[in-house]
Formats: structure tokens, C-alpha cells, sequence
């Protein structure tokens, strides 16, 4: 049986970028390779509603461009502030700390999001601040940082705003330049629908006006003038880049108002649905990307689910056992209906006092009253 992957990355790749993925390899110092690069660049350029070329991709998965934003934007001893309400906060946190800036630490309890009226207080009490890390979608908790607002007070102080966008990018339709974004990242497993191994790093003309030469591998301006030119520092992911053409394209024809939009109403439906059973979504201003509840014995559940062909996710760190995470990333409202039909034969099977159908009737409802449907 194919395991069907409900997972926040990664998430299952569709068939025309399979296609792709099993083409023989080419070599990427050829014309071949650099024609299909530079289409690349055009469509991500388009994914982003930006003309700007400052972006460049890595072979890595994505906290690589986490810490090349690090290397590449901030100095030894710059004061940052960090945005920590999960796993992912906590990185920001420990690569800030790794790389000896001076991270003020603005910590949510897992499940919260982050409040931009208190960004700008401690922006006030750390007037020396040079940038703010933080997630879209922290996917350890399911929670959703309002990015507009948060990038806003960063515009209106001149500091960076930094985004980590890895479980966004794909899923809602950001657009940094208008939304004063000045660093916003990817990761390719993701709602980038290919496998993992190659980042994105994207960032402003003003981020670039602070662009450092700490990096090595990580090196922004050095990829920035070979990626321009469809060429790359070093060996890059040529499959991955090659496959990102055709992802990219399924995105932009399905235009990607239209692509958060989808996100969206799977999102909402799968939250009715598990509400209807009896459970509680985790955050409290969830992402559409996936949806987090909780359940007394979520680990048998979750194990439950892998024996039926669906592979979600479990907690982390103390969420272990007590949470299931269920991916929307590049899911159709139909695959929704599937993870949420298994979920309830899972909890059947486990003695959950739940009435077969009710969270699929929760979830269909749902998606014909938002006429998906
Ligand atoms: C929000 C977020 N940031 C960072 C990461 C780390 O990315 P990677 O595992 O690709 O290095 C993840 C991975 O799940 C993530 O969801």
C-alpha cells in the first residue's frame, strides 16, 4: 500500500514534478541547465509578485537559509529580536545564539502567536535592534504570526524583518515588497511540493544595502552573481531545480490567490471536522498550512494512522503524545476529506466515543459553505 503523507514536509510530490524527477540527470554547467535556471528565477520572481533578482536558492533544506540570513544580514553582537513560540522560534533563538548576536527573546507559550503591538514595545525598550526573527506558520504548534503587521513596525523603524516562510511559502500568497518583508525564506519539502534539499532565500533592496561577507558556503553575494546569470556558486540541487519549474508552474497556474484560498477552506474544514469529534485545535490564531488538535493518546492514534496508509505527524518536545498534526500543504479539499475520513476510523478502532461520519459530514459541510463545492 502507498502511504498517503499528511505531514508538514514532506508533503506528497505530485505527479507531472514525479515526471520531471525521474528524467536523467543534465549537467549544470551547460546552456541547458542555465536556460531552465533563469526560467526558474522568472517564475519564482512571479511566486513572489516581485521583478527584483534578489533571491537566491541553496542546495539545502531549510534552515541552511535560515542561517545564511544570520551570516548574511546581521553582524557578531547585533541585537535581534527573536519571535519564540515553538521548535522553530527556538532555531531562530539558537542560530542567533550560535552565530553570537544578541537576541532579545519575545517568548509566546506553544500556541500563541505573536502580538505586533508587543513587538513594538520591546522594539522600544531595544531601540539598538537590528532585525526581527520570526515564523509565518510555526509549524510545531500550528500557530500563524500575523507577518503584515509585524513586518509593518519593522518598515516604519528601518529594521530588517526576517521570515521564516518554510511551511508558507506556496501556501499563502506573500508578497514581500508590498508587505515590507526584507528577508523571506523557503524550503523545497514543503508546500513547494518537491523533495527536500533546496532552500530559498529571498530579501530586499535595503537587506541587500546590509548584505555581509561571513558567509562562506552560505554566501549570498556570491550566489547572487553566478544565480543572475543562471549559474551557481557551488554544485547546486539540479533535479530540485529543475523539478521547482514545474511546481512553481502548477502554483501559478492555479494563480495563487486561489492557491490560499484552497489552503484556507481545507484548513477550516479540517478544524470543524475535529472539533465536531470532540477535540481541540492547539493554537489560538491557527495556519491554514496545517491543523494541530489534541487528543488524550495521540501517539497511538497517529500509529494507528500509519497503519492505514496516512502518515501525520506527532507533537514535539512536550507536545509529544498529546497533539497529531495534519498537514493542508498542497492538499486538494478531496485528499482533505480522506485524512479526515481515516482520522475517524483510527479513533474508532481506539475506543474514542466518536460517531463515525460526524467529522466528515463536519468537513463537507464545511467546503460547500465556503463553495468550494
Ligand atoms: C517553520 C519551519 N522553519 C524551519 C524548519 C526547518 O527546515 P528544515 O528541516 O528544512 O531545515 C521547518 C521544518 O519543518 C519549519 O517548519
Amino acid at each position: 500500500m502507498q502511504e498517503r503523507l499528511f505531514t508538514p514536509g514532506p508533503v506528497e510530490i505530485p505527479h507531472r514534478v514525479r515526471e520531471v524527477l525521474a528524467r536523467p540527470i543534465v549537467h549544470h554547467r551547460t546552456e541547458e541547465f542555465k536556460k531552465a535556471f533563469l526560467e526558474v528565477r522568472e517564475l519564482f520572481k512571479r511566486l513572489v509578485d516581485s521583478t527584483s533578482e534578489n533571491f537566491v536558492f541553496f542546495a539545502s533544506s531549510g534552515t541552511g537559509a535560515m542561517e545564511s540570513a544570520i551570516l548574511n544580514f546581521f553582524e557578531e553582537g547585533d541585537k535581534v529580536l527573536v519571535i519564540n513560540g515553538g521548535k522553530f522560534g527556538e532555531r531562530w533563538l539558537k542560530l542567533a545564539q550560535h552565530w553570537r548576536l544578541n537576541p532579545v527573546e519575545y517568548k509566546l507559550e506553544w500556541g500563541k502567536s505573536a502580538d505586533p503591538q508587543r513587538v513594538e514595545e520591546l522594539l522600544g525598550q531595544n531601540p539598538d535592534c537590528k532585525g526581527v526573527l520570526y515564523q509565518i506558520s510555526e509549524t510545531s504548534t500550528g500557530a500563524y504570526h500575523p507577518y503584515k503587521e509585524i513586518s509593518k513596525v519593522c518598515h516604519e523603524r528601518g529594521i530588517l524583518s526576517v521570515a521564516d516562510a518554510i511551511t508558507a511559502m506556496g501556501v499563502y500568497h506573500i508578497r514581500p515588497e508590498e508587505e515590507y518583508i526584507d528577508v523571506l525564506i523557503g524550503g523545497s519539502q514543503k508546500a513547494l511540493l518537491l523533495p527536500p534539499g533546496l532552500s530559498v532565500l529571498w530579501f530586499s533592496q535595503r537587506a541587500k544595502e546590509s548584505l555581509k561577507d561571513r558567509a562562506f558556503y552560505f554566501s549570498i553575494k556570491k550566489e547572487l552573481s553566478k544565480q543572475m546569470e543562471g549559474q551557481t556558486a557551488w554544485t547546486p540541487a539540479i533535479s530540485l531545480i529543475l523539478a521547482l519549474k514545474e511546481s512553481l508552474s502548477m502554483l501559478l497556474e492555479e494563480g495563487m490567490d486561489k492557491v490560499e484560498r484552497r489552503h484556507t477552506s481545507v484548513a477550516l474544514a479540517t478544524r470543524r471536522a475535529v472539533e465536531s469529534l470532540g477535540f481541540k485545535v492547539f493554537p489560538e490564531k491557527p495556519s491554514v498550512s496545517l491543523t494541530v488538535f489534541e487528543l488524550p493518546d495521540a501517539e497511538k492514534v497517529r500509529r494507528d494512522l500509519i497503519r492505514l496508509g496516512i502518515r501525520t505527524a506527532g507533537g514535539q518536545d512536550h507536545l509529544k503524545g498529546r497533539v497529531i498534526r495534519i498537514s493542508h500543504m498542497g492538499v486538494s479539499p478531496m485528499d482533505g476529506l480522506l485524512a479526515v475520513g481515516m482520522l475517524e476510523v483510527a479513533l474508532k478502532r481506539n475506543a474514542f466515543d466518536v460517531e463515525l461520519g460526524s467529522g466528515v459530514r463536519a468537513y463537507s459541510q464545511s467546503l460547500i459553505e465556503s463553495k468550494v463545492w
